[in-house]
């Protein structure tokens, strides 16, 4: 395996962790090596050195064993090249012939590019060059990062320059969040169990919620953010991937292709925004300065490398419909944010209300059933449903029927990374993102990012850092009864609950 961009935060924070945790479940062929390259000169020592720093702090879910982190650090070497020049690959090339421990067995290589984006395609092409696309000696897959693009047409360009280096099956995008238990539990309870599909269409369900919120600021990456925003940072890739998860059709086996051909189904079904309805279905907004629990808190614009006077979007909540017979007309929303008051990612199915009311409710809609599915943290499955409150009358109580992952306390549960790199070592690429969905959402949500870049009467709100976002993103779902769900109360309230 060969990680470019081994000097670079993913690879500390993030592979290398997942790396070992599939060398401790003894899930690593006999015969590996893992070829760190960046520009920075570091001798072998140092490299394994820092990577041993981060398997011990960010392993998850796993039991450290130093004298197997000592054998595990031996397979690990690095190769200081600059990506950017065509004559390095021979040279990288010359270096891989040598490390390569697996003589007489197959040439299996897997490329993963965790460099800037705008490597993607210069370091296929230059792979292609030297032969490393050529599968004749053994499989040469290749994992690029997202963004995969920075809107429709970068995309469709992205991917024919790919597509001019490697095969559509070499190539693996990967979108940490379909690595996730719960993301593809989604698959697994709607499709082995009898009671809930029958309800999963427009005929039952009333609407779709699905909030992805993060605490946390730009922490440092700024610079970073200030050119993507909320769209493409999370709604182009992983939450319409969750869209396409949680509204697709029966696959007709389990078979990658099978899953993502349904999947991208959806996304091609995704109703197009109007320009005049993008400031009625669309709500973006950017966090200000707060206090949060008696702390303050810098606005947006005044984190370092943030244009002071940015419209970049921190917050988005969006409405749309997906136009086709299982969900037409079932409005769908999205939210998703920085600086809200928790971090919580989770779907929502709301049902319809039962055709006759014969019981007093308090609240609107308080009988209406919920199904939360928490994609993170605290991954589990609530089912909301309404019974008589003891004593007179017939007064209805919402209960909770719930699941925790954690309960399943003997099963280890792998990090998204962990899961995702052995699927694309074993070949099986359903949880990876194909070019053809990752050009469909792009092909969605283009239209809304051009309607804010060339019409300035588009407004962008500001929301006090620690708050659910501008308040219009309320109305927004507001014209159903029910509202957005709130997991957490604002942190300017009484405090940080968080019920599941
Ligand atoms: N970090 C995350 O949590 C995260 C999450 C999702 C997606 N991603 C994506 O993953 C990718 C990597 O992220 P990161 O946070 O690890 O980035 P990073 O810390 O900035 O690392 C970038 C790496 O690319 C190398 N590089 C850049 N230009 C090069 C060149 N011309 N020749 C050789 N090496 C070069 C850098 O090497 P030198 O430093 O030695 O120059 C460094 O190792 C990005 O596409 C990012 O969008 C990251």
């Amino acid at each position: 395996m060969v990680i470019f961009g081994a000097s670079g935060d993913l690879t500390y924070r993030k592979l290398i962790p997942a790396l070992y945790a599939l060398y401790n479940q003894k899930l690593l062929p006999d015969k590996f090596h893992v070829l760190g390259v960046s520009r920075t000169t570091i001798p072998d020592g140092e490299f394994r050195e820092k990577m041993t720093e981060g398997i011990r702090k960010f392993s998850e879910n796993i039991h450290l064993n130093d004298l197997q982190i000592e054998e595990f650090k031996s397979h690990l070497s690095y190769f200081q090249m600059d990506m950017t020049l065509e004559e390095e690959y021979s040279r990288l090339k010359s270096a891989l012939d040598e490390t390569n421990p697996n003589e007489g067995a197959d040439s299996n290589y897997l490329f993963y590019l965790s460099t800037p984006p705008s490597l993607f395609s210069v370091i296929a092409g230059n792979l292609s060059k030297v032969g490393f696309s050529n599968e004749s000696d053994g499989f040469k897959r290749l994992i690029i990062e997202k963004p995969f693009g920075y809107d429709l047409e970068s995309s469709l360009t992205l991917n024919s320059q790919l597509h001019d280096a490697f095969l559509e099956n070499q190539i693996y995008r990967i979108d940490h969040y379909l690595g996730k238990e719960t993301v593809q539990n989604l698959l697994v309870m709607r499709f082995s169990n009898g009671i809930f599909e029958p309800l999963w269409n427009r005929n039952y369900v009333d609407h779709v919620e699905i909030t992805s919120a993060e605490s946390i600021g730009v922490e440092g990456r700024g610079g970073y953010y200030d050119g993507s925003g909320a769209i493409r940072d999370m709604l182009q890739n992983h939450l319409l991937q969750v869209v396409g998860l949680t509204a697709m059709e029966p696959p007709s086996s389990m078979d990658a292709d099978a899953i993502r051909n349904e999947t991208m189904k959806v996304l091609q079904s995704l109703k197009p925004i109007k320009h005049e309805d993008v400031a009625s279905q669309v709500i973006r907004g950017q966090y200000v300065s707060s206090h949060i629990r008696g702390e303050l808190v810098p606005g947006y614009r005044e984190e370092k490398g943030v244009n002071p006077e940015s419209r970049t979007e921190t917050f988005i909540a969006m409405k749309f419909f997906i136009d086709n017979w299982r969900w037409g007309g079932v409005p769908f929303y999205i939210r998703t944010g920085k600086r809200l008051p928790t971090r919580v990612t989770e779907v929502v199915v709301h049902f319809k209300p039962t055709p006759q009311k014969l019981f007093q409710v308090d609240e609107a809609c308080k009988s209406c059933n919920q199904l939360i599915i928490r994609i993170q943290p605290d991954e589990g499955v609530l089912l909301k449903f309404g019974l008589k409150q003891p004593g007179a009358g017939f007064n209805v109580k919402t209960v909770n029927m719930d699941f925790h992952y954690s309960e399943l306390s003997d099963t280890h549960l792998p990090s998204a990374y962990e899961r995702l790199l052995y699927d694309v070592m074993v070949g099986d690429s359903t949880l990876y993102a194909r070019a053809d969905a990752v050009e469909a959402a792009w092909k969605f949500v283009s239209p809304i990012l051009e309607v804010w870049k060339n019409d300035p009467d588009q407004k962008i709100y500001g929301y006090p850092a620690g708050t659910w976002g501008p308040e219009n993103a309320d109305d927004l779902i507001n014209d159903g009864e029910t509202g957005w769900r709130y997991p957490c109360k604002n942190l300017a309230d009484d405090g940080n609950y968080c019920e599941l």
